[in-house]
């Protein structure tokens, strides 16, 4: 077994994100895609986050080579045989997650790391059919990997303590943020916060109070600010618990608690608006709104460099 050589199963949105940073980190990376047409695209999308690390100087130009050669792409399981690490990030369908944790079980050295990157199936529940589940854990990043550095790892009631020792300490070598769960919980802490702010962004556009651009400036403005330098909970208490428990007290129950905001999102997809993907969503995605998007990305790296840059100078 290798410790150095990482195996990342899935060349899709966050296979080749994930396979970048380990890559950026110095790791021997095999990008696993059994799609053999999706090979091309996956170098187009390492080399579109490459460029977008470079413009934004947190990466040398003259070693965009290097960084491209440091990840092997590839079309079989077998490649990954020697890993010290694998880690998975194939559709969020739990059928063929257990397929491919039999498979590497059947190939991995039992030393090896088996970490899967779902959105939120709990780790006992991708485990189920495996016969060691010890190596065996979530590690959740978020998308782009190569701009958001929380990594959620989330151990089963069979992981042993020292696999996700392991993890955590990976994650960290990466220049990744881990946090881990004390208990496995559907969706971990992040997609839970995410899905209830926007049950309630669904709900406020539905009830017609205000539009998607209103409720999204609203949250940029405000809560955003406020989210990037401290969590809700920090923020409660510098709000004051008193008031907090006079406000939620009235407004909670107003809240939307149940499925139908989900609603508003089915009529765009039944009308076969899947958002940026099919260039209409809650906004029309033409040039200038791509490229805005790409430049508020940019200024994001960039912050996020001249902070590190502050915090660690020569
Ligand atoms: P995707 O659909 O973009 O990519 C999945 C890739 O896996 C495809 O290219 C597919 O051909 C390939 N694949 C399927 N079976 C395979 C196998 N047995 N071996 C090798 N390759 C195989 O999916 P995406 O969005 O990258 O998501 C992957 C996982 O990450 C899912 O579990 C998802 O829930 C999770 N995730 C997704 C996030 C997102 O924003 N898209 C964020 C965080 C987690």
């Amino acid at each position: 077994m290798n410790s150095n050589s990482i195996g990342v199963i899935g060349g899709g949105l966050m296979g080749c994100g994930i396979a970048s940073r380990f890559a950026l980190a110095g790791f021997d990376t095999v990008l696993v895609e059994t799609d053999a047409a999706r090979v091309t695209q996956i170098t187009q999308t390492v080399d579109a986050i490459l460029s977008e690390l470079i413009a934004a100087g947190s990466i040398d130009a003259d070693r965009r080579q290097q960084h491209h050669d440091a990840i092997r792409i590839v079309t079989s399981i077998d490649a990954v045989r020697d890993a010290g690490v694998v880690i998975e990030a194939i559709p969020e369908v739990l059928s063929m997650k257990h397929a491919l944790f039999s498979e590497l079980e059947s190939i991995l050295s039992p030393e090896a790391l088996i970490l899967s990157n779902t959105s939120g199936f709990l780790p006992d529940a991708l485990t189920e059919k495996m016969a060691r589940k010890e190596r065996c854990l979530v590690a959740h990043f978020w998308n782009p990997p190569h701009m958001i550095p929380l990594v959620e790892v989330v151990p089963g009631t069979a992981t042993h303590p020292t696999a996700t020792e392991q993890t955590v300490d990976l994650m960290r070598r990466i220049g990744m943020q881990p946090v881990v769960l004390q208990k496995a919980i559907p969706g971990f802490i992040g997609n839970r916060l995410q899905f209830a702010l926007l049950r309630e962004a669904l709900h406020i556009v539905r009830s017609g109070a205000a539009d998607a651009a209103t409720v999204d400036a609203v949250m940029t403005a405000s809560l955003g600010r406020r989210y990037n330098i401290m969590g809700p909970l920090e923020s409660a208490d510098l709000g004051g618990l008193q008031t907090l428990l006079n406000v939620g007290t009235y407004l909670l129950p107003e809240l939307s608690s149940d499925m139908q905001s989900l609603e508003l999102i089915r009529e765009y997809v039944e009308r076969a608006e899947l958002g940026r993907a099919t260039g209409r969503g809650f906004y029309r995605w033409d040039a200038d709104r791509i490229a805005s998007i790409s430049q508020r990305r940019l200024d994001q790296l960039r912050f996020d460099k001249d902070r590190s840059s502050s915090a660690n100078p020569d």
